[in-house]
């Protein structure tokens, strides 16, 4: 790499940073405006999420200890979303967003894609790549504010832009003064090329004297830091706009908008032979689904529907892809689907119909007693 050659990769990066951008963006505040996302009991929350992707997930251990603490992580992931896609937007600290997405990916890949098969169709391995060339050049100085902030500061100290620009090497030669063809006068017995020019090698020969480029640096991190602290609390009001007006609205619910939730869900059904108490039958009518946790089994989601008159089917809303709550819809009556990659079952008998879920939904053992469902895993 040439000194500073970071400084060429802004336009050719261009476009993958203004997708990382809105694609972050668009992903933090769409959680922000969506309350479910945040209510641990909601089919839609992160909690009801990290609950089907603890079975499959290589850091099982950690997504453990994390779920009492779901509703704060919840509020990391979208609040951290948003500082990434605006750091790349703007490109302002542009390396620290970059880590930033890069681990934010990074931990999505361990938690939710890591098992997706093959593996090169997980997006989160692909984000995390994406960010990888940001880390190492950040914005390049192309339309953004660390390239407005590194030429004030160069501005300030009387220095030249401190962009990079290309010129051919014959161009270099001409203006030179000592070029001889094809000899450099300037140090005996070299022939001029790249390599070895004392100016192209040299230690930024156009400085003058007593001037220090580290104080160029430290000027840059100080307006950096106060258009940062800036960016942060304009963008504070923007998501407290975006929280009120989702709560406003009643945010989403999820695939299964239409969905029942049994009203004794949490119920353990201690003492019953039959298994644990779900609900009563009558809250499940013909053709319709509606859904349970299992307090018993760590509050594992289930969906219970009676797709014929006396007959109840029980399953597992875990998806069997990546572990997605599986919903149910009054407008699709006939079949489940997973909210996250598209995948199908069937309601009556929890069998895989389309989509990348490698198998049908793992059925539940379902009894109505007296009016009350009951279910055995
Ligand atoms: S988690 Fe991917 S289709 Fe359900």
């Amino acid at each position: 790499m040439p000194p500073r050659g970071w400084l060429l990769s802004g336009w050719a990066l261009l476009p993958v940073r203004a997708f990382l951008a809105f694609t972050f963006l668009f992903a933090g505040f769409q959680k922000i405006a969506n309350p479910s996302f945040f209510n641990s009991s909601a089919r839609s929350s992160l909690h009801a999420q990290m609950i089907g992707y603890i079975s499959l997930s290589p850091i099982k251990v950690v997504l453990e200890h994390l779920l009492e603490h779901s509703t704060l992580l919840a509020w990391v992931i979208a609040l951290g979303e948003v500082a990434v896609g605006t750091g790349m937007a703007l490109g302002l600290w542009t390396r620290v967003a970059a880590i930033g997405g890069l681990l934010i990916s990074l931990s999505l890949f361990l938690a939710v894609s890591f098992n997706d098969t093959p593996w090169y169709t997980g997006a989160d391995i692909v984000f995390l790549f994406a960010f990888v060339p940001f880390v190492i050049a950040g914005s390049g100085g192309v339309l953004s504010l660390d390239g407005w902030i590194a030429r004030h500061a160069a501005h300030e100290h009387q220095l030249d832009d401190p962009l990079m620009v290309v010129v051919p090497f014959a161009e270099v030669q001409r203006v030179c003064g000592f070029y001889k063809d094809p000899k450099c006068t300037a140090i005996k017995n070299r022939l001029c090329a790249p390599a070895g020019c004392p100016y192209l090698e040299g230690v930024r020969p156009s400085l003058p004297a007593g001037r220090k480029p580290d104080e160029i640096d430290r000027r840059s991190v100080v307006i950096g830091g106060v258009t940062a602290a800036a960016a942060a609390a304009a963008g504070l009001v923007i998501v407290s706009g975006v929280a009120i007006a989702g709560r406003l609205v009643g945010g989403s619910g999820g695939s299964g908008g239409t969905q029942v939730t049994l009203p004794s869900t949490t119920g353990t059904g201690g003492g019953s032979s039959n298994g644990t108490a779900i609900g009563a039958a009558a809250d499940v009518p013909v053709g319709k689904a509606a859904s349970f946790t299992l307090a018993s089994a760590n509050d594992e989601p289930g969906l219970v529907a009676q797709p014929t008159k006396g007959q109840f089917v029980a399953f597992s809303a875990i998806c069997p892809h990546e572990g997605c709550i599986v919903g149910w819809s009054a407008s699709s009556p006939e079949i489940f689907s997973c909210p996250c990659h598209g995948s199908v079952f069937s309601v009556s008998n929890g069998a895989y119909i389309s989509g990348p879920a490698p198998r049908g939904l793992t059925p539940l053992t379902v009894t109505d007693t007296d009016g009350q469902l009951y279910v055995k895993e």
